[in-house]
């Protein structure tokens, strides 16, 4: 090798214009903290980071190859899901929302993190978008209006996939109104509740219910 090759292989190491998984990372990270200010100050509600780790964390563990996400708001909590499919180079996106307005914002968000390649946006009622998804679905988030909870796990229920994960929000504030769904899930899945101290002007404290669909 030439002085000259070599020269050039350590500086296109160190000096090279190649992003790397932190330039990524911090990008998206960038997004999420504007975004977590602008719902803040809206407000617009949204998971916050606390749910949110958490929520990515099941994504990371899981490995899924399709999340459904139904309230897609401006685009805080799939920020953090779609974070982890692009990081494991796996797996899409499909959020829903009954906005237009919000979606347009959330596809902004998603577009500025470099994201967009992994999430599909869709407008409308998710009680009736869901419909017409195919499975195999492998994890569900469902954060859209209490009592929608119960009709949409309904209609999905036959297209999750065996050990697919299916996360809801706001379980403890709107544990009564999501009454039916949260019976299903406790008595037909392996379920349970996991609490949050939140940092939240709209809350202070709420729970997530996790079950897991048998195998
Ligand atoms: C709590 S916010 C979602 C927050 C978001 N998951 C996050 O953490 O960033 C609820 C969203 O669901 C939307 N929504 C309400 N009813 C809906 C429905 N039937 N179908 C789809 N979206 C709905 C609302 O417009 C709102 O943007």
């Amino acid at each position: 090798m030439t002085l000259c090759m070599a020269w050039l292989i350590v500086a296109g190491g160190a000096i090279g214009a190649q992003p790397t998984v932190t330039d990524a990372d911090a990008k998206v990270q960038a997004v999420i903290d504007e975004v977590e200010k602008t719902c803040l100050d809206g407000p617009v509600y949204m998971i916050g980071p606390k749910k949110a780790q958490r929520l990515a964390e099941l994504v990371r563990r899981a490995k899924p190859r399709l999340v459904v996400e139904c309230g897609t708001a401006l685009g805080y909590s799939g920020l953090w899901i779609a974070r982890e499919l692009k990081a494991a180079g796996k797996g899409r996106l499909i959020t829903i929302e009954i906005s237009s307005t919000r979606a347009k914002q959330a596809e902004a968000n998603f577009r500025k993190a470099g994201l967009l390649d992994v999430v599909t946006i869709k407008v409308g009622d998710a009680r009736k978008v869901v419909k017409k998804l195919d499975g195999p679905i492998d994890f569900l988030f469902v954060d859209c209006g209490y009592a929608n909870y119960y009709p949409i796990l309904l209609d999905l229920e036959k297209k999750l996939s065996g050990g697919a994960l299916v996360v809801a929000d706001n379980v403890g504030v709107g544990a009564r109104a999501m009454d039916d769904y949260l019976k299903r899930v406790r008595s037909k899945y392996q379920s349970h509740t996991e609490w949050f101290d939140l940092e939240l002007p709209w809350g202070k404290r709420d729970a997530m219910e996790i079950s897991i669909v048998p195998r």
